[in-house]
């Protein structure tokens, strides 16, 4: 600048060598100010596109959510409950409140899952259909960091916490063989087949989400599996990977016994089965076809909608659980990821549930 203003005063501005000079000083000066504006312009762009999509997403209806038909019932202990189709559930469900047979459970590994969990359970007051004397119940493992303020919010979405002993993974189950480490300590989900107190528990991961009526699972399925012998009733895996060959460990309806917990335990150490799945691959070796399977409507995966439409077209009006699989309900971006896999009318769900205050 100061060269241009020197020739200029000179009157050398048309000198060749004068511009050269002025250029290279002031060329890189130029491009960087140049190349951080049209950053800035995308980055601004792209902050808009996402937000507005996020707004649409949000404002506007897309389709009637799926949910709005239903009734909100929260649990109402000591009566009567029914089920979808307005029969009564069985008595020894309903009226069982001397000793408690059944139970919904699921595991905390680490307190992060806090939040999922207290949403699980406020969509089990609200949409599940199940009478008190079924317990819901919180694992958690020892030293656990899950905290007083946390055991508060659980217990304020209707859970119970208890402490269950961590089974330590075998060597082979390690940080490089599983496909994500947080497996690992989903291998103490064994700990359910040995509460034999239970006559039969309703396991849900913290990712999932109750949307309609389960006391069938108790009423029909689980005395169903019993006559069959089975011990383990669960719904096949969806999905380019697994292609319904094997079953989700996400969603399980055990009915508990030392026996089959005294083989499982052994099966862990001894067995052959695929480890990058921790414990869901143990159990799939283990039971294979040898459970009880159940329909897609009580464990809906997230990839189903994209990748078998047929499947999910026959079943998204009567969902009875959903399960968050690939991304959990507290990552950004939650209600974009869902569009994008056409599971936005359960998120939202999802959502709505957080926000809910609910009195137990
Ligand atoms: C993890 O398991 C593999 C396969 O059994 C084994 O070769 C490896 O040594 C294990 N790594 C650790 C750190 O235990
Ligand atoms: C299994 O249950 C029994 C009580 O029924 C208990 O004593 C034992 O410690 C349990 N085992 C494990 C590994 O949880
Ligand atoms: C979709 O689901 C149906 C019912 O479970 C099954 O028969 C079919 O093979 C599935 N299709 C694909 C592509 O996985």
């Amino acid at each position: 600048m100061v060269k241009i203003l020197q020739s200029l005063v000179t009157g050398q501005i048309f000198a060749k060598e004068t511009w050269k000079e002025a250029a290279a000083v002031a060329a890189p000066t130029v491009n960087v100010t140049l190349r951080r504006a049209v950053h800035g312009f995308y980055q601004l762009l792209l902050s808009i596109i996402v937000l507005g999509l996020i707004c649409a997403l949000d404002l506007v209806s897309w389709s009637e959510s799926i949910y709005d038909s239903r009734r909100h019932i929260p649990r109402h202990c000591g009566r009567m409950q029914h089920d979808r189709e307005g029969k009564g559930i069985l008595p020894d469900i309903a009226y069982g409140r001397e000793r408690r047979r059944y139970a919904v459970v699921t595991l905390l590994t680490t307190s992060s899952y806090v939040k999922q969990a207290e949403v699980l359970g406020k969509s089990l007051l609200v949409y599940s259909h199940l009478p008190c004397s079924v317990d819901m119940v919180v694992l958690i493992l020892p030293r656990s960091d899950v905290t007083h303020q946390d055991v508060e919010l659980l217990s304020q979405a209707g859970w119970m916490v208890e402490t269950i002993p961590r089974l330590a993974a075998p060597e082979r189950i390690n940080s490089s063989t599983v496909k994500h480490a947080r497996y690992i300590p989903l291998v103490s989900k064994l700990v359910l087949f040995n509460m034999t107190r239970y006559d039969g528990m309703l396991y849900l991961d913290s990712d999932t989400l109750v949307l309609g009526g389960i006391a069938e699972l108790f009423s029909r399925h689980l005395p169903e599996m019993r006559r069959r012998g089975l011990n383990l009733g669960w719904v096949r895996d969806q999905g380019e990977q697994f292609r319904a060959r094997s079953f989700n460990a996400g969603v399980m309806l055990v009915a508990p016994s030392k026996r089959v917990f005294g083989r499982l335990m052994r099966f862990l150490h001894e067995g052959a089965f695929e480890v990058s799945f921790a414990e869901q691959g143990l159990l799939n070796a283990f039971f294979g076809h040898h459970s009880y399977e159940l329909d897609q409507r009580f464990n809906l995966l997230t990839t189903v909608p994209r990748e078998n439409r047929t499947l999910y077209e026959s079943i998204k009006h009567d969902v009875r659980i959903f399960h968050s699989t690939y991304f959990k309900p507290t990552c950004s971006f939650y209600l974009v990821r869902c569009f994008w896999h056409g599971t936005h009318d359960f998120c939202r769900e999802w959502q709505r549930l957080e926000a809910l205050q609910v009195k137990v």
